[in-house]
């Protein structure tokens, strides 16, 4: 199970003067009575799943893995953050699985799109396109592309066996499009919101075509929801309880979350947006940043030890990494390494850890809460994410703000719209 580590916080962090307040709220979360009652559906979806759903996604990734090597994820923000995140974690960034992952559909740069679709001309490829509106520009733009190219490799009818679409229930253009041409549907549901979405089919089906066992996902998953849909301070609360106070009594303004490998550098994409786009309303909230140590200490290091004292650090330690790999012996020792011959890189990497936050919790005076996992696998990844997922709605509600609306979000859409003539966005 997760264990929070507020040791080496450094302040006062009354747990126990938050015990009414954090009852209160979850009883909330879990009787539906807060502002964005609709939109909690995650909370107890690691249980009330859709279980036929859940059988048509490990159908639908065992056709895509037997039937090509690619699968183009078409989606941006909530529809492909929690997918990616997993993917990287859980398989790594050079798979030996020979089943490639890309994404698409979450950028207008040409040069990016223009690299994918070279890649893909003339293969045949899978695309899951994610949308629950199913007009979030990006990703529409993109799947008109996706679909363009497959079709043309592949044909109209075999084009529209390989492509699938995980949109709203019945509304929107995806559904329309997915009706005409025959493509298998999954379903985001009504309430539950892109950032929350990681545990349906959003991110259900890309990792289970990346070979991730889902089922210990959703596993984990349910094993945080029992854990964590208590009324006391459990870890999960008491995480949320200490970036609180460290946010409105102490006066930080921005919370970095560390991961010790390059293989999470999603993993703090995803949880950027889950609490940036759950908490950054009515000009309060932490900013949530992230960083990868030790790689970034060559970079960020002297920021977080030196610079301005904005920042507290939420780091993420893997107790029992599963892979490792041991300094070899050399006769000539030129690079004076013999000290750590035999030694492993996960144990070095575990001294690193010890010696960056007792650098910067004392010696920088940074607040570090501590956040231990066994390891990465699928199970604890489900269990990781649900944890963020319901220590961000206690967050948010405890700064007195709605956890799943984003109303900032649309003005940025507005103008662009308004820019570039879209029908209906004449008048700014
Ligand atoms: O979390 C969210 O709600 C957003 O990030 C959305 O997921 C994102 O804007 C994509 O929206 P849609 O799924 O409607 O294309």
């Amino acid at each position: 199970m997760i264990k929070v580590d507020l040791s080496n916080v450094n302040k006062e962090i009354d747990l126990v003067a938050y015990a009414d307040k954090v009852e209160a709220i979850n009883h909330a979360i879990n009787e539906k009575t807060l502002p964005g009652n609709d939109f909690l559906g995650w909370a107890a979806y690691p249980e009330t799943y859709d279980k036929e759903e859940f059988v048509r996604i490990e159908k639908a990734a065992k056709y895509i893995r037997e039937n090509t090597k690619i699968l183009v994820v078409a989606g941006i923000g909530g529809s492909y953050l929690g997918a990616r995140a997993a993917i990287e974690a859980l398989k790594g960034l050079y798979p030996e699985d020979d089943m490639q992952i890309i994404f698409m559909g979450q950028t207008m740069n040409g040069g990016y799109v223009k690299q994918v679709l070279r890649k893909l001309e003339g293969k045949k490829f899978a695309i899951n396109v994610i949308s629950k509106s199913g007009t979030t520009t990006e990703t529409a733009v993109a799947f008109r592309l996706l679909k363009e190219l497959l079709e043309k490799n592949v044909g109209v009818e075999e084009a529209s066996k390989l492509i699938f679409a995980t949109t709203d229930k019945e509304k929107g253009a995806l559904v329309e499009l997915a009706k005409k041409y025959g493509y298998e549907r999954f379903v985001l549901p009504d309430d539950i919101g892109g950032r929350y979405s990681v545990f349906t089919a959003v991110g259900l089906l890309p990792m289970a075509a990346a070979g991730i066992d889902i089922k210990a996902f959703m596993e984990g998953a349910k094993n945080a929801m029992l854990a964590y849909n208590s009324d006391e301070i459990n870890e999960c609360y008491k995480y949320a309880v200490a970036r609180h106070v460290l946010y409105k009594q102490y006066g930080y303004s921005v919370e970095m979350m560390v991961n010790y490998g390059l293989q999470f550098v999603q993993m703090g994409e995803w949880w950027k947006q889950l609490f940036g786009e759950s908490e950054g309303k009515e000009k309060s909230g932490l900013l949530p940043d992230s960083a990868t140590f030790t790689t970034d200490l060559h970079s960020l290091g002297q920021f977080i030890q030196d610079g301005s004292p904005i920042l507290f650090e939420t780091v993420i330690r893997e107790t029992a990494p599963a892979e490792d790999v041991l300094v070899p012996h050399d006769d000539d020792d030129l690079d004076h390494l013999n000290y750590l011959e035999g030694k492993s890189l996960n144990y070095i990497n575990s001294k690193a850890c010890e010696g960056t936050i007792a650098a910067h919790a004392e010696a920088g005076g940074v607040p570090n809460i501590i956040i231990d996992i066994d390891r990465y696998d699928a199970f604890g990844l489900g269990e990781l994410m649900y944890f963020f997922c319901r220590a961000c709605a206690m967050s948010a509600y405890l700064n007195g703000v709605n956890p799943f609306n984003q109303p900032g979000v649309e003005i940025y859409k507005k103008n662009m719209f308004h820019l570039l003539g879209k029908p209906g966005y004449e008048n700014k």
